[in-house]
């Protein structure tokens, strides 16, 4: 028989429990909605749509906005990346020889955080009265404004120092953000003429491809196209570094004549769109925002870092979401593959160095324009290689594969032109 005792006991304590349990899913509730206020108040602000003030935008979106303004921290540099805008020139002399005669071997410094777009870009020794406005597309997003106003064309038509060179904003919430919906979208016209070149309709993207278009539509190669200096992406024929020279090629486009050997070079500008394309991550449908914004939880709710910067200063959320090795594990991979493609860029830079003498020497002996052509068209080939890969700012990182393959044609290229040219000297000196 059961003991009546034990039952009401028994019934008093489940009874209990029941509350207890109660109160406190209530009480978590509470304070969750609680901090969910804290995050985003109840009261929306509606922004303009011309608003490029970020702190405006903040007013309703405190989270995003305090880790937005976080991109003016500099943590140091990481192995090969970081945000410490250490001067290029002084830490690889090499640059003054491979860029002779070109703005970048005056000044050529590390990127940092968006917050010093603007900055940066005043204060760069590469521009003067005579840089073209279209210089400033990817600093400011002041840009949207003006292109609406003045035009596409009139934009880049116009001088940096008319222009560009007055903006007090860098870039900001509207570069990403449609102010109404909050949505992301593509706002630089670059982008969208060049995807729709390609067949490809961008209001048509889904979220995923919208979480790398929102940064493709800076962090890639580009040139200044004619003499309006239309900002083009050279994407014709594909995204890959063979087909980018393939377009330039049949353009008949340089950046500049080498001042030491003479050949017709084209520079290349942080291509990461570019070089993320051909890699394992994006074939796995990982973008930008995964390593460079990962969630982050806030209370119970899931929101976007926007402190964009180096994953290696946040494995943990940017990379062991989806991997389970150790922190130290997944930097010591990153520093793997980094580390090899930094001993190919340095072998890459040696043997054009050694090319761009060889040509000189056998120009200074008398060879001709016409001869020198090949051996020209052999650096021109083996640079630019060089130059997609140490622009592009992930060393390799965002496409070991394709990256290696391209330093090992640019060693190839560099050698062939040495050769080219001194044949033209055992010629010259036989006469
Ligand atoms: C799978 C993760 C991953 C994806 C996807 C990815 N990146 Fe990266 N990115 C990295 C890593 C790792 C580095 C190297 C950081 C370092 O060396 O400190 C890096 C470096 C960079 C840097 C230089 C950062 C610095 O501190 O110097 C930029 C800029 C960048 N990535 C932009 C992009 C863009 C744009 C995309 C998309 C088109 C992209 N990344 C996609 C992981 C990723
Ligand atoms: C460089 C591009 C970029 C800039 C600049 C930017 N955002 Fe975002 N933002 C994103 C991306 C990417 C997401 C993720 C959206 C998605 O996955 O659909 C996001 C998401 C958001 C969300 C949705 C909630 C969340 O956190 O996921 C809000 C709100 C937001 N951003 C506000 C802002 C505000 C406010 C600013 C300016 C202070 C800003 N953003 C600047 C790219 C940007
Ligand atoms: C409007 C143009 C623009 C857009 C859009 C943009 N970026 Fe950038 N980004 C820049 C510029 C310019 C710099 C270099 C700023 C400097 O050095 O002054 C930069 C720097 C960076 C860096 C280096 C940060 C550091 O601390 O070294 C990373 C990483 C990066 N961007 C990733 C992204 C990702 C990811 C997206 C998309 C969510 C994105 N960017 C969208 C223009 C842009
Ligand atoms: C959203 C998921 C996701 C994120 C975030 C992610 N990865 Fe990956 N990673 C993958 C997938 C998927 C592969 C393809 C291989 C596979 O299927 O296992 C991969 C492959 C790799 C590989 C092998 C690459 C190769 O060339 O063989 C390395 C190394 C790697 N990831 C490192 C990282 C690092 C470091 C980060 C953070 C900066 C990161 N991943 C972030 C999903 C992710």
């Amino acid at each position: 028989m059961a003991n009546p005792i034990n039952k009401k006991y028994f019934l008093i304590f489940f009874i209990t429990a029941l509350v207890t349990v109660g109160i406190t899913l209530l009480l978590i509730n509470v304070f969750e909605k609680k901090q969910e206020a804290n995050l985003y108040p109840s009261v929306f602000k509606p922004v303009g749509d011309h608003e490029t003030d970020p702190k405006v935008w903040g007013e309703n979106f405190p989270y995003e906005y305090d880790t937005y303004l976080m991109t003016q921290t500099n943590e140091g540099p990481t192995y090969h990346g970081g945000s410490d805008n250490y001067q290029k020139l002084d830490k690889y002399p090499v640059l003054k020889t491979l860029f002779a005669g070109y703005p970048f071997s005056k000044d050529y410094r590390e990127e940092r955080g968006h917050y010093w777009a603007i900055t940066d870009v005043k204060e760069t020794k590469r521009v003067n009265d005579k840089t073209p406005n279209t210089c400033i597309s990817c600093k400011s997003s002041q840009v949207l404004v003006d292109v609406e106003k003045m035009g596409t064309e009139a934009f880049y038509k116009a001088m940096f120092k008319d222009v560009g060179a007055h903006y007090d904003k860098g870039i900001g919430c509207l570069d990403c953000h449609n102010p109404k919906t909050m949505e992301l979208r593509v706002s630089r016209p670059g982008f969208i003429e060049a995807m729709q070149r390609r067949g490809i309709d961008v209001t048509k993207a889904t979220r995923e491809q919208m979480r790398s278009y929102v940064c493709g539509q800076c962090h890639v190669e580009y040139y200044f196209k004619g003499e309006g200096k239309y900002l083009t992406f050279p994407w014709d024929k594909g995204l890959s570094v063979d087909s980018i020279e393939a377009y330039y090629d049949e353009y008949g486009f340089k950046d500049w004549d080498h001042e030491t050997s003479g050949a017709p070079m084209i520079k290349m500008q942080h291509p990461e769109f570019e070089t993320w394309s051909t890699g394992i991550h994006a074939k796995s449908g990982v973008t930008c925002v995964d390593c460079h914004m990962p969630y982050e939880r806030q209370g119970s709710v899931k929101v976007t870092n926007h402190w964009i910067k180096s994953p290696l200063r946040n494995i943990n959320n940017a990379c062991q979401t989806c991997h389970k090795w150790s922190e130290q594990e997944l930097s010591n991979r990153v520093k793997t593959i980094q580390d090899r493609v930094y001993e190919q860029m340095m072998r890459s830079e040696t043997a054009i160095v050694d090319a761009i003498n060889a040509i000189k020497a056998a120009k200074d002996a008398g060879a001709t324009d016409e001869q020198l052509k090949e051996a020209r068209k052999l650096h021109r080939r083996a640079q630019l290689r060089w130059d997609f890969v140490a622009a592009e700012n992930s060393m390799g990182f965002h496409s070991p594969q394709e990256t290696l393959k391209t330093l090992g044609n640019a060693i190839d290229y560099a050698r062939q032109s040495q050769l080219a040219a001194e044949k033209l000297m055992k010629n010259v000196a036989a006469k």
